[in-house]
């Protein structure tokens, strides 16, 4: 659908926050897919509009990551909006007036689903000179008045129809509206009502929701993920220190997984020599294709020496967010005659899960002997063994 020529210009209010939503992050910024419901609802627009100019209306918290993705996505220059929804609108129809587009799209980004027949059928009215159109749809439930926890009445949801956005108004008729009303209106289409106009209505969809609470995420989760299929990975992670047998002394230590135990010899690493964290950097680095510790950090770099292992395993999980991915669980085996590991792995359980930004009960600590065998039998060396399992979409194996 072409919009040349068409003066016409999208305005996507994004001037709220969300309370109701109760997140610290505005709804319209929250990220699925790494993909933010401001941008999925962009591209609802620009993938079936082409050429449409699209003014963001943001909110003062958001406005700096609005402005950027107004760049990336060639958009207009953003603007801030007001203190409701009426005055966000308002404040874009007065940016406008030098554009003074004959018609304006007015759209919540917080429906991030805009179909290609929704579109269709509203810029189609367009030649039909109606000031207002507006998508609509039927209740399919009964309709009662209820207050206190009581039904106080029924209504009769024969001629009741849900209200969606985008709506489509004649940008003169829509200012002159606004500036004849001292009132707040919720929608375009209840102002212009106020005034005697009369509004048209096309079919609007279902997956058009506006989130408002936390399960509307959950219901628009299958469209707004709809293009990407998640898969699980492994990576497997494995590491052996030795200790410094010229040393016995109760003052020594040694790190596990980030948490210090006393132990009677050091071990000896380029860095904290924590087996257990490069083990499990390891294991995410490897279920993710992306090298492994001694690639990233190597032992002839100076700048790692005496480095705290929690380090890398940050990097690991800072890269692992950035690739969308999520861990799902992480196994790990420390193979040693001592320490006891049962003493200290709730510790370790909470500290890596604290480096990880996870909930510890994803991470298994288990210690092993190797019953008085081999180099660990003889307290040479401890070694550590972790399998990590991720979730991650699957298109990190696109060629880019
Ligand atoms: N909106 C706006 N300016 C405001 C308030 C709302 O541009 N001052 C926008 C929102 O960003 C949203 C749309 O209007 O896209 C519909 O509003 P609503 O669903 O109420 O969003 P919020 O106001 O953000 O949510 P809440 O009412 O729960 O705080
Ligand atoms: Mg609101």
């Amino acid at each position: 659908m072409k919009v040349d020529g068409k003066n016409i210009i999208l305005i996507l209010l994004a001037g709220g926050v969300g309370d109701r939503l109760g997140s610290k992050t505005s709804k319209q910024m929250i990220k699925i897919d790494n993909m933010t419901v401001l941008e999925k609802c962009i591209c609802s627009f620009i993938d079936n509009l082409k050429n449409i100019k699209i003014l963001i209306v943001s909110n003062n918290k958001d406005f700096s990551k609005i402005k950027n993705i107004a760049h990336k996505y060639k958009l207009l220059e953003p603007i801030i909006g007001g203190k409701t929804r009426h005055e966000s609108v308002y404040n874009a129809l007065t940016f406008l007036k030098k554009d003074a587009p004959e018609f304006v799209l007015v759209h919540d980004s917080a429906r991030p689903i805009v179909t290609k027949k929704v579109l269709e059928n509203l810029i189609g009215s367009i030649n039909q000179n109606y000031t207002c159109v507006i998508p609509i749809l039927p209740l399919n439930d009964s309709i009662r008045r209820a207050y206190n926890d009581e039904i106080h009445n029924v209504v009769n949801r024969q001629d009741k129809v849900i209200v969606q956005t985008p709506q489509l108004c004649n940008y003169k008729e829509l200012v002159k509206a606004h500036k004849n009303s001292m009132e707040i209106y919720e929608d375009e289409s209840s102002l212009l009502m106020s005034k005697g106009i009369k509004i048209m209505t096309v079919e609007g969809d279902p997956r058009s929701l506006k989130i408002t609470y936390e399960n509307d995420f959950k219901l628009l989760e299958p469209y707004l993920t709809i293009n990407s299929k998640y898969i699980t990975v492994i990576g497997n992670g494995f590491d052996i220190h030795r200790f410094d047998l010229t040393k016995k002394n109760t003052e020594n230590f040694i790190k596990l997984g980030g948490i210090k135990i006393p132990h009677i010899r050091p071990l000896i690493g380029h860095s904290d020599a924590d087996v257990l964290l490069h083990a499990i950097t390891d294991s995410i680095l490897g279920a993710v294709n992306q090298g492994d510790i001694g690639k990233l950090f190597p032992p002839s770099d100076i700048k790692w020496k005496n480095s705290e292992s929690s380090i890398f395993l940050k990097h690991a999980s800072d890269l692992l967010q950035k690739l969308n991915g999520k861990i799902n669980n992480i196994d790990a085996v420390i193979i040693c005659e001592k320490p006891k590991i049962l003493d200290y792995s709730d510790l370790i359980q909470n500290n890596i899960a604290q480096i990880l930004n996870i909930n510890p009960k994803r991470i298994s600590i288990k210690g092993k002997t190797s019953e008085s065998l081999g180099f660990i039998g003889r307290q040479e060396g401890i070694a550590a063994m972790v399998n990590a399992s991720i979730k991650i979409n699957e298109n990190i194996y696109d060629d880019k």
